[in-house]
């Protein structure tokens, strides 16, 4: 019996009550790490697979939410350059996610005026991941809604690498000198470049870890962590983070 009324409980802890949302402070862009996947599926007894199946169905529902709210750019860290770890079949899998998720809801996001864009190492994807983000890309390049950005195969540190690189390079050959480095040229370099910093930067699982992701973008970033596992996100859940979102003060090191 109190077993029952513990989970009992536990559902209901994971489906937030309705919240009151003001359409004046709507964070401009949110980030998600989707984490629990595996946990989700374990829990079922069910492969890991099957979570990340679950957890593309989250990807649809975050991006409409976020759509329908007034976000303009949502960014989810679909792959990161660590997830190469994970055993073949698995990546496999992963690396047929996007083509599977676009080929099933990509007329969707056409008609809610999505555009897609994507940041990370797109040259060490399989030929079918990558035409996939490629087609979705220059499909949706026209649209003026909320802009999806998949992290994939998307390393903070290798960013900032490469960014580093790039303007050592053009140092070197004279096209820029040491005092011309500015945070706004560094932004310029990195993946992320042109889109705004993450507002509100959102992971599930219960972990409350950053995992190399948008290490320069989160300085100053609202965290809201959720033990929720990723395939159970659903609106109610972006509406409570927003919500908490819109209950912050921002500083930015100043004073209110
Ligand atoms: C982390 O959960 C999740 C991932 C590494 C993959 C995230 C990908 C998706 C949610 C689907 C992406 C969909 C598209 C459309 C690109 P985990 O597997 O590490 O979970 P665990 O920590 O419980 O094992």
């Amino acid at each position: 019996m109190i077993k029952r009324i513990q989970a009992w409980l536990s559902r209901n802890d994971r489906q937030p009550k309705p919240v009151e949302i003001s359409p004046d402070n709507i964070p401009r862009h949110v980030a998600i790490i989707m984490d629990g996947n595996g946990r989700w599926a374990k829990r079922r007894g069910l492969p890991r697979i099957v979570g990340h199946q679950n957890g593309m169905k989250a990807v649809k529902r975050a991006t409409i939410a976020a759509s329908d709210l007034g976000v303009e750019y949502l960014t989810m860290y679909a792959f990161s350059t660590e997830n190469w770890k994970r055993p073949k079949d698995e990546v496999d899998f992963l690396m047929r996610l996007p083509v599977d998720f676009l080929a099933l809801e990509l007329d969707e996001l056409i008609e809610n005026n999505v555009r897609v864009r994507v940041m990370g190492g797109t040259d060490a994807l399989p030929d079918h991941t990558r035409g996939a983000m490629e087609e979705a890309v220059a499909r949706t390049k026209h649209n003026t809604g909320l802009v999806l950005n998949f992290a994939l195969n998307y390393g903070s540190r290798k960013e900032i690498e490469e960014a580093m690189r790039s303007i050592g390079e053009d140092i070197a050959a004279g096209r820029l000198t040491a005092g011309d480095i500015s945070s706004e040229l560094i932004d310029s370099r990195l993946m992320s470049g042109g889109l705004p910093d993450p507002d509100l930067l959102i992971r599930t699982s219960g972990e409350m870890r950053i995992s190399n992701f948008m290490l320069w973008q989160i300085a100053y970033s609202e965290l809201w962590f959720t033990d929720i596992y990723w395939p159970e996100f659903d609106k109610s859940h972006l509406h409570q983070a927003v919500a908490e979102y819109q209950n912050r003060t921002r500083r930015y090191g100043g004073l209110k």
